[in-house]
């Protein structure tokens, strides 16, 4: 019934560099740092090979610890995965990119990213405090700052050869095309909440025509019920191609051209995160159909994180 096409091993070419994306990426927004070395661990084990941090997750250090044991016990070359990590709102100002990446790195313990990526459009007050609030407990933002401003320290991080691609994170058509249209190194990648609920096709299209790869978060909806986990069409899908509702998003995902980020924190959720296989186009069909619209992280609105702690 299924079609034996191998999802799991696709890989997306980034427009310039030598860098191809994994299609299937692990994402490592897991607050507990015990639970974040267990889960990298496994997604390696599973068949991961692209890993998604963020300096504003807490646990770069953590996750560079669980990559270094299992790339050497399972004798997988550094260029056989994907690293990227992301550049925090209170490191926009231009002479802050270069030692936040740099303080990315040392704690990743790697050499060099694949990618990097301006986690939000917005600029928080600079500085070390991740999440600086004024007496009201408003966020303080930065206003002294463009993301263009960042985005040309970005690019000199590519200049320099320790960073392969750079990108954007949480950021709609009108930011990606003023970027986009400025960059002397166009953004490679755009990483934005996506699911059957949050389809962005008007951006996927604009992605897909520049050559930009669209990496989706939240391809199960965050594992938020009701949610796409739990959608009918979904579970009637999985029904009839005997795979289970988590497959059936991912394998959607990955189908309609989309690179994604799922968190498994099991071995057994990241064998069944990793085994996805393509559906047939009436099941395709059926979930672009769906009229359901949600947007589950209000990240995109402020620039403060959904699914983080707030910093101490
Ligand atoms: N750029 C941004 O602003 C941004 C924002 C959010 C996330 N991200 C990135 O995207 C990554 C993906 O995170 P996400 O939350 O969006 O991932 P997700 O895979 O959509 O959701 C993860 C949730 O789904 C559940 N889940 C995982 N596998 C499942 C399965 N097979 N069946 C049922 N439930 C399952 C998990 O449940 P359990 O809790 O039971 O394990 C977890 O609660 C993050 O780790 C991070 O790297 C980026």
């Amino acid at each position: 019934m299924i079609e034996s096409s191998d999802l799991r091993m696709k890989r997306i070419p980034l427009h310039y560099g030598t860098g191809q994306m994994p299609a299937l990426g692990f994402g490592t927004l897991i607050p507990d740092p015990a639970l974040t070395v267990t889960a990298t661990r496994d997604a390696l084990e599973a068949g991961f090979r692209h890993f998604d941090c963020a300096e504003r997750y807490g646990n770069e250090r953590e996750v560079g610890r669980a990559l270094e044991a299992g790339l050497a016990s399972r004798l997988i070359a550094r260029a056989d995965i994907f690293v990227t990590t992301k550049l925090w709102n209170s490191n926009h100002r231009p002479e802050r990119v270069e030692p936040a990446f740099q303080a990315s790195l040392d704690r990743l313990g790697v050499k060099y990213l694949d990618l990097y990526l301006i986690h939000t459009p917005f600029a928080f007050q600079p500085g070390d405090d991740q999440d600086p609030r004024d007496q009201n407990g408003n966020v303080i933002y930065d206003h002294d700052v463009t993301l263009l401003d960042t985005w040309r320290a970005m690019e000199s991080l590519v200049d320099h050869g320790k960073c392969r691609a750079i990108g954007l994170s949480d950021v709609g058509l009108n930011e990606l095309r003023p970027i986009y249209e400025s960059a002397r190194i166009k953004p490679a990648v755009v990483q934005v909440e996506s699911h059957p609920y949050l389809p962005e096709a008007e951006l996927l299209e604009f992605c897909k025509e520049k050559g930009v790869v669209f990496l989706a978060f939240a391809p199960l909806g965050h594992g938020i019920k009701p949610g796409p986990l739990e959608d009918p069409v979904i579970l009637s899908i999985a029904t009839r191609v005997r795979k289970t509702p988590a497959q059936v998003l991912l394998a959607w995902a990955v189908q309609r051209g989309t690179a994604l980020l799922t968190t498994p924190r099991t071995a057994a959720r990241a064998r069944e995160n990793f085994d996805i296989s393509s559906l047939p186009q009436d099941a395709l069909e059926e979930i672009n159909q769906i009229q359901n619209r949600q947007r589950l992280n209000p990240v995109v609105k402020s620039g403060v994180p959904g699914f983080i702690p707030k910093a101490s």
